[in-house]
């Protein structure tokens, strides 16, 4: 089924992000203004989650990270923290089929170990029936924090120096990237963090040199594809410099 739009031809025919980073964020005041307890401003996460996923996969867009569970988040209520758990466990059972028929992969990247073993084990099921999808990429960033993945790979870095598998002048801004979550994740092109927030809050630090932000008023359970195409547009009509000058 083809849901594209004139718009979307529009959006299609310039140049889209090669990879889109979202911070999801709101769900708990999304709730909160309705009275409803935190998880439900979850649950409408997901569901928002699952048509921004479609939307991308349909616009091309080959890589979309979302970071959906932060180091930091394990510092929250622990009914809330098994509950979003939980909440994780479905989501996989219940979207592998949609990956399926989407050619969708999907990866994690964030330190798996951290979660209980039947999510460990379900993120490594879905991981490795979806690998040969090649349409979209999806990456959950779950217990991950880009300190630590930086420290990770620093910890990494001096074992091969001292195992000698790896002399120091072969330690690059290029070569550091082996040894991050998912070292053929391009850099984001264009990050997007709802609910009005300013902050970067941990996710990708190395990678964002360069990248464009998007911020929005929506709270992540309001989120919308119209506001989705508006961020892309927004980043279409930016002139990406990388730190040259260009005369005209
Ligand atoms: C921020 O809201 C959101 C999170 C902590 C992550 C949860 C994200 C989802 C449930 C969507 C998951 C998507 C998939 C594909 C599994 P918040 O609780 O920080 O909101 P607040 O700042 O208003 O309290």
């Amino acid at each position: 089924m083809n849901h594209t739009s004139i718009d979307d031809h529009h959006l299609i025919s310039q140049v889209l992000p090669r990879h889109v980073a979202i911070i999801m964020d709101g769900n708990g005041r999304w709730a909160k203004r309705k009275g409803l307890p935190r998880i439900a401003g979850h649950k409408k996460g997901v569901e928002v989650a699952r048509k921004i996923i479609i939307k991308s996969c349909e616009l091309g867009i080959p890589y979309l990270s979302l970071f959906a569970f932060s180091k930091e988040n394990w510092q929250r209520p622990r009914e809330e923290v098994e509950t979003l758990l939980a909440l994780l466990v479905e989501y996989l059972n219940k979207e592998l089929p949609l990956m399926m028929e989407k050619e969708i992969r999907f990866k994690v990247i964030g330190d798996k170990e951290d979660f209980p073993e039947v999510l460990r084990k379900k993120i490594d099921e879905v991981e490795k029936l979806t690998s040969n999808n090649n349409k979209m990429t999806l990456v959950l960033a779950l217990s991950y924090s880009g300190r630590a993945e930086i420290l990770r790979a620093i910890k990494k870095i001096l074992e091969k120096l001292k195992e000698k598998a790896l002399k120091p002048e072969e330690i690059t801004e290029e070569s550091l990237r082996n040894f991050f979550y998912f070292p053929e994740l391009p850099d984001p092109d264009l990050l997007i963090r709802t609910s009005g927030e300013l902050r970067i809050s941990n996710f990708f630090l190395y990678q964002i040199a360069y990248t464009e932000f998007y911020f929005s008023e929506m709270l992540w359970p309001d989120f919308t594809e119209e506001e989705y195409l508006k961020a892309l547009k927004s980043y279409q009509q930016r002139e990406r410099r990388f730190g040259r000058v260009y005369e005209f």
